[in-house]
């Protein structure tokens, strides 16, 4: 007797206490976003909130050095991205990088101690693409980053490898024979917030370029070529991205979608161009600066598929609506802001200073949406609501002239 009634005065408050795990404890407190009636407000947790703010403090910049003085590339061997930069400025960005990207290692996590020219450590050879991906995002993304910018800190944060990367995952088996294809559901997985949601939708939005829009130019069951696209089995890849943007900004669907029409651009507020461009951002850094890599990373920094570890919205942003909360670390770092003007009268000083503003030649390629143009109303740019005006070409960065 006496052993079940303790049993069971076990069992209450372990289950109740199951039951509220899903609550979160007060106070929250909601902001509205949007007229009445929409469902337009972000809900915010303080104490998580609290949390979240000082998990996304930027460091201090190191202390600012002169641009006079003999230049990096006349004093070193083997510089090839900041050779315009004062050897005073090379040491800082030396010192600054060191601090974001591997503080307890040090100069040697990328450099032979013995010859600091010397290339051999691939982490040195990854840095080298690392300042000239950071250069490309400042310079010729700004419909995304705006004038906040980021530096190698927005996305280490103190650590080798970024908190929030990911992988193409391994293919899961399916759990119950029965049902047949489970086009990757109910497989728990932290890039869709553990929902039961295909679990890649990464691959296919983030690396290829395949339609996102999913809602039909028409009345009941799709026809033709976009059959297949606009379909419910679509929609749930949809949103498995959807979740993954979400939870990476820490904000839910009404940030940028008006819950009267998710699809119209007309209604929707202007953080859904900035993520629009977000997504062409994401996937032309994976095509063209991650993936060209993976032969020179180590197998253990590779995937299951043995593809390199990829840039989500989590990368930078961290929980934030903006990373670091729109810290604007970039601005200390003129070598961060685009390939360095040559300055120097020499022969070949005009076109390398112009790279600086030109857009990128890549995007049309691997990274760009094959097909989308003319596909009608769901492959369309956000024209209306586009922060700068004539969007509507999937494959061109408008945003190159902000
Ligand atoms: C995260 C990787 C990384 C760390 C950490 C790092 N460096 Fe470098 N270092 C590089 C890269 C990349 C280059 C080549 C830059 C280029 O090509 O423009 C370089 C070049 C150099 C050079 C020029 C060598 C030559 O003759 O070509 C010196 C000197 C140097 N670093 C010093 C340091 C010092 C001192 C530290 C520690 C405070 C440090 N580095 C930390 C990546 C790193
Ligand atoms: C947009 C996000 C982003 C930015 C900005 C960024 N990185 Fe990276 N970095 C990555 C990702 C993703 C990887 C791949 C992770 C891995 O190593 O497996 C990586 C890997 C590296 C590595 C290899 C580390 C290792 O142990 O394998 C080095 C070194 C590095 N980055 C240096 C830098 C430097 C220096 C900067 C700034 C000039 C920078 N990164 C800016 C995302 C970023
Ligand atoms: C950070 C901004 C952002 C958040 C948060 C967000 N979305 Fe989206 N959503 C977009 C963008 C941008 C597109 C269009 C993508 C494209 O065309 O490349 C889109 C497209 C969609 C579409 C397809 C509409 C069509 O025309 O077919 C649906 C449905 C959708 N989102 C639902 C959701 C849901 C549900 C959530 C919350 C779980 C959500 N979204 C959260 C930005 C966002
Ligand atoms: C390379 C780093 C980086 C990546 C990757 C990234 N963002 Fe951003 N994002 C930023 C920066 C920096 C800002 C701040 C821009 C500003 O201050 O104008 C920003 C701003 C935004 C905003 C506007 C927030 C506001 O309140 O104005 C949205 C929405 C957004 N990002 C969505 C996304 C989505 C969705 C993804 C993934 C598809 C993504 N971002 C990937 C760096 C990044």
């Amino acid at each position: 007797m006496i052993r079940a009634f303790r049993f069971r005065s076990l069992v209450l408050p372990l289950a109740a206490l199951a039951v509220l795990a899903g609550c979160e404890r007060p106070p929250i407190e909601s902001v509205q976003t949007g007229y009445r009636g929409t469902g337009m407000q972000q809900l915010y947790n303080q104490r998580l909130l609290a949390t979240q703010t000082s998990l996304n403090a930027a460091p201090a910049p190191a202390e600012a050095a002169s641009a006079d003085g003999p230049k990096a590339k006349d004093v070193y061997q083997n510089v090839k991205v900041l050779g315009e930069l004062s050897v005073g400025e090379f040491a800082r960005n030396m010192v600054s990088i060191t601090q974001w990207v591997a503080p307890k290692e040090g100069c040697t996590y990328c450099h032979n101690a013995a010859n600091f020219a010397d290339d051999s450590k691939y982490t040195k050879v990854v840095a080298r693409r690392m300042l000239q991906m950071t250069q490309h995002v400042n310079a010729d993304w700004k419909s995304h980053v705006g004038a906040t910018g980021v530096t190698c800190y927005t996305c280490h944060r103190g650590n080798p490898v970024p908190n929030q990367v990911w992988f193409a995952p391994a293919d899961k088996r399916s759990t119950g024979a029965l049902l047949g294809d489970l086009e990757g559901q109910n497989q728990p997985s932290p890039t869709v917030a553990y929902s039961s949601l295909p679990y890649d939708p990464l691959s296919q939005y983030l690396q290829d370029a395949k339609p996102i829009r999913v809602n039909g130019n028409q009345a009941l069951a799709m026809t033709g070529d976009a059959a297949n696209r606009n379909s419910t089995k679509q929609a749930e890849f949809t949103y498995g991205l959807m979740m993954h943007m979400s939870q990476s900004l820490g904000v839910n669907c009404t940030y940028c979608h008006n819950t009267q029409s998710f699809q119209s651009w007309d209604v929707s507020p202007p953080t859904r161009a900035t993520a629009w461009y977000g997504i062409r951002m994401a996937r032309d850094l994976n095509n063209d600066y991650l993936t060209p890599l993976t032969g020179t990373f180590p197998a253990n920094r590779l995937g299951p598929k043995g593809d390199v570890a990829k840039v989500g919205c989590g990368t930078c942003h961290q929980g934030a609506f903006k990373p670091l909360y729109g810290a604007e670390m970039a601005k200390h770092h003129r070598e961060l802001q685009g390939p360095l003007p040559v300055t120097v009268a020499a022969a070949g000083a005009a076109g390398a200073a112009s790279t600086a503003s030109a857009a990128p030649a890549s995007d049309a390629g691997a990274s760009g949406a094959a097909g989308a143009p003319a596909a009608g109303s769901t492959s369309a740019a956000p024209a209306a609501a586009a922060p700068a005006a004539g969007a509507t070409d999937d494959n061109k960065v408008v945003g190159a002239t902000n």
